[in-house]
């Protein structure tokens, strides 16, 4: 049985030595140590030794039994030291390699061009003032000297909602609307962006619904001259302080008189090319002095009050100033087209 029980041992270290894995470790200690295991076979077989033998083959078994169950022990923590060690290295992460990167968002050209022309006058004092994109007929027309009827109104082809609502077609409805807050008292100064809507078949340069950008200025002794200044100053502002303006007489129904506002062509500085249709000047925007009319209808005294007003398209305004052939280019969003403009 001694023989044996020395067999055995040698056995079994060796076993658990070889063992590569926990479960072949687990395998070992089950045939030696476990209820049916070697071992355990010896332990009981020792009813049939003599009381001599009993107590010295009981105490080599348990030494035997000892040693082993040290060394699955000891073996046991180096696999799991080992199995710690494959996991850390197959998981490793190389901080050395290059990340992802990110996309990063930016403002859309247009918002660009409008928060710029906003921040020019804010930092004169004015005030942004924003109204409803589904406006009444009346604050789209009637309170602009446009009464039903009136064949101005064919300038501005509208979808209407019901007779009396429509998309707006500009901003000036918001003239009306902020100059009614007031409630007859000076001065009104505000900027008013927002996007309008008009039944145009969209190409290169028409689109049923654009941007535009209302400015307002009403006060005692406002005159031509304070709107022709205001509008030197955008005009320089956006094209650069070598760019010339003109103003050309036209006709709004609410401003009297009307006038367009021309700059000077950037591109041949005034000869005359393609951009400026070989008249060296490109029209920006429409002006004008507020119609007494108009003041009245928004409870202004037109005798002691008068003001100017302009409106302006910002998409054409960054078409020009970043050669943009195409409207349509700032809604179908592409973002090869939009990024270019990302730090403008
Ligand atoms: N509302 C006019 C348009 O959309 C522009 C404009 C605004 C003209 C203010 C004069 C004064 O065409």
């Amino acid at each position: 049985m001694k023989e044996r029980l020395q067999t055995l041992k040698q056995e079994a270290l060796d076993q658990v030595n070889s063992a590569s894995d926990q479960r072949a470790l687990q395998d070992v200690k089950v045939y030696y140590l476990g209820k049916k295991g070697q071992i355990t076979d010896v332990l009981k077989g020792m009813g049939k030794l003599s009381k001599e033998e009993r107590p010295v083959v009981g105490q080599l078994a348990n030494e035997v039994r000892d040693e082993i169950t040290e060394a699955i022990e000891t073996k046991q923590q180096t696999l799991e030291k080992q199995a710690i060690e494959k996991q850390l290295q197959e998981e490793a992460v190389d901080v050395t390699l290059p990340g992802k990167p990110s996309q990063i968002g930016g403002s859309h050209l247009l918002m660009s061009v409008i928060r710029d022309i906003e921040d020019l006058f804010t930092s004169m004092g004015y005030q942004v003032a924003e109204g409803p994109e589904v406006e009444t007929d009346y604050y789209n027309f009637e309170a602009l000297n446009l009464p039903k009827g009136h064949p101005a109104r064919d300038m501005q082809d509208s979808f209407y909602i019901t007779e009396e609502l429509l998309m707006r077609t500009h901003t000036s409805p918001v003239q009306a609307r902020t100059m009614n807050k007031h409630e007859g008292k000076g001065p009104v100064k505000i900027i008013c962006p927002g996007k309008v809507y008009r039944r145009d078949t969209d190409d290169a340069t028409h689109s049923h619904q654009f941007t535009q950008i209302e400015g307002l200025y009403v006060d005692e002794n406002i005159r031509m001259s304070d709107l022709k200044g205001t509008l030197n100053v955008l005009a320089k502002h956006l094209f650069g302080e070598d760019r010339e303006i003109r103003l050309r007489p036209s006709f709004f129904p609410f401003t009297e008189p009307s006038v367009e506002m021309d700059i000077s062509c950037k591109v041949c500085g005034g000869d005359g090319c393609s951009v400026c249709k070989k008249t060296g000047w490109i029209e920006i925007l429409g002006a004008g002095l507020v119609h007494p009319n108009v003041l009245e209808m928004a409870g202004f005294d037109s005798n002691k009050y008068s003001g100017f007003a302009f409106g302006m398209g910002p998409e054409r305004i960054a078409m020009l100033k970043y050669g943009i052939e195409d409207i349509r280019h700032f809604y179908t969003n592409d973002v090869r087209f939009l990024k270019q403009f990302h730090r403008v």
